[in-house]
């Protein structure tokens, strides 16, 4: 018997340095998140050297920043010193090629086609987003070790095969409430980053409520220079300049993701109306508010100010913002009569429009008379979705019972809530945008989005204990077709992903719903 156990610990053991010598050989074996399309697997492996390079077709500077990409991230943990360069020839073996080829109409405006063979990497798309995309799917197909930042031991392999991959819906984003917290431009840019790690593409931000106003409006001044400064629990606030905020959209640009701002209106606006009293019905401002209730402000909707205040504040943040979506909010509005919030969102609605956008806002404002391209936020009530539906509007899909990121996981979570469910692993994955209500087809549904609200949370660190391991399901949810979405095979999945969040210093919730890798 004791030799008989040593003789299985030897297999085990050899098995275990012939798969570091040899790499992995198994494509349809590795653990990508969103899980791809299609995969074939050929059986073999292509290794990284430092004679490796990531060529580009044709000199373009989009390519050349993808490829850049690509090789920032790859560079300090392997140490190969990858340059991009411009393939003038076939390119020699041992290569990365990235190449665009506007002829695969199946991989639409955002999928990637990965070749790999035992000599080279080929990433294909129609467009520079698709690379982009496809770029996640090599650093994924690699030890989780490469996300590290400092140097690591290789080799560096990766299994030959073929993956064509693309997106269910266009959508898929996630928001993250700077109004209760401020999060500073770092700690943005680093959620941007993990957001395009999962190939979702949009970040929506909740940049106004009670609680503060976090962008500047050169034509308002106090509603920063005032209202930004607190937050929730009476810390210091905080907001982002107009520059600061270009240089987060910008961020966003070169990781493909779209920034999605939102002036939440005519309640949640207790920091607008402690600036300028002009705003409120009163003529009187109140006390700025650092507690967590909701449903006690409006804005003054009889009043013309409000109107000049809106297309103001609209006007300057659409000058600032290249995505087609401005956030109206509309949602929990108890302090506005229905006989007021109708008309002023309808107004609003204009006001948008007029500065060149489309308009996005939570359920509630499926009660008035929605605008053609305005889109309705399912977050509450599935009756206010159907209601837009019936109005012809796209739904995004945030339904807070499945996918609200600050629902705590059970009873004992160290951050967060449960007024709408408690959200383990398991319940945030296992549902499906296009079935979820029935009346709400997959036809009607531009996609879906993870909204985080930072009642509880004040910094990044805190955020991603709400954010891991749920991220990755919404992102999976977002992409992969619900035919070849399933809890078990996943959950085996995001396991492997435990070690990356280390390597990439995410700080996650160990649910015991998945066996982490004990390393
Ligand atoms: C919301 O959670 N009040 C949209």
């Amino acid at each position: 018997m004791k030799n008989q156990s040593r003789i299985w610990a030897f297999l085990a053991l050899t098995a275990l340095f012939s798969q570091m010598a040899c790499g992995p050989t198994n494509l349809s074996k590795e653990n990508i998140i969103p899980k791809p399309v299609s995969t074939t697997p050929t059986g073999d492996s292509f290794g990284m050297t430092d004679q490796t390079n990531i060529y580009i077709q044709g000199e373009s500077a989009e390519l050349q920043q993808i490829g850049q990409f690509l090789a920032d991230k790859l560079n300090p943990s392997t140490g190969l010193g990858l340059d991009v360069k411009v393939i003038t020839d076939t390119p020699t073996p041992g290569n990365i090629l990235l190449a665009l080829s506007e002829n695969d109409p199946e991989l639409g405006e955002e999928g990637y086609e990965l070749t790999i063979t035992n000599e080279m990497i080929k990433l294909t798309a129609n467009k520079p987003a698709g690379l982009f995309h496809g770029i996640q799917t090599i650093r994924q197909l690699l030890p989780a070790r490469v996300e590290s930042t400092s140097a690591e031991r290789g080799p560096w392999k990766i299994a030959t095969g073929t993956i064509r991959d693309y997106p269910v819906y266009a959508y898929r984003g996630a928001m993250l409430d700077v109004a209760r917290h401020f999060f500073e431009v770092d700690e943005v840019k680093a959620y941007i980053d993990q957001l395009a790690y999962y190939k979702m593409n949009v970040l929506h931000l909740h940049l106004a409520d009670d609680q503060g106003w976090r962008i500047e409006i050169k034509s308002w001044p106090r509603l920063t220079e005032y209202g930004g400064k607190t937050e929730v629990g009476g810390g210091v606030g905080g907001f982002y300049t107009q520059a600061e905020y270009s240089d987060i959209v910008k961020y966003a640009q070169q990781r493909y993701v779209t920034i999605i701002p939102e002036i939440d209106m005519p309640g949640h606006t207790n920091a607008a109306l402690a600036s300028y009293p002009e705003l409120n019905i009163s003529g009187k401002s109140p006390e700025l508010y650092t507690g967590i209730e909701v449903g006690f402000s409006t804005l003054a909707t009889h009043k013309e100010v409000t109107y000049k205040f809106i297309d103001d504040v609209i006007r300057e943040l659409a000058a600032i913002t290249p995505g087609p979506y401005i956030h109206i909010g509309g949602d929990e509005s108890h302090s506005t009569s229905i006989e007021d919030y109708i008309p002023f969102v309808n107004r609003v609605q204009d006001i948008v429009i007029s500065h060149g956008k489309k308009v996005l806002g939570w359920d509630e404002i499926a009660l008035t008379t929605l605008k053609p391209n305005t889109v309705v936020q399912y977050w509450a009530k599935a009756e206010n979705a159907i209601k837009g539906v019936e109005q012809g509007a796209k739904v995004l899909m945030s339904p807070a019972k499945n996918a609200y990121l600050d629902m705590q996981y059970d009873s004992t979570s160290t951050y967060g809530l449960h007024w709408a469910a408690y959200i383990e692993v398991d319940k945030a994955y296992n549902w499906d945008p296009a079935t979820l209500v029935p009346e709400i087809k997959k036809e009607n549904i531009i996609g879906i989005e993870a909204a985080l609200w930072s009642e509880t949370i004040s910094k990044l660190e805190e955020a991603e204990y709400l954010i891991y391991p749920r991220l990755p399901g919404y992102a999976e949810i977002g992409w992969t077709p619900a035919s070849l979405r399933k809890w078990d095979e996943y959950k085996g999945r995001l396991a492997r992903h435990g070690e990356r969040f280390k390597a990439m210093n995410i700080n996650f919730y160990p649910s015991k719903l998945v066996k982490w890798d004990k390393k």
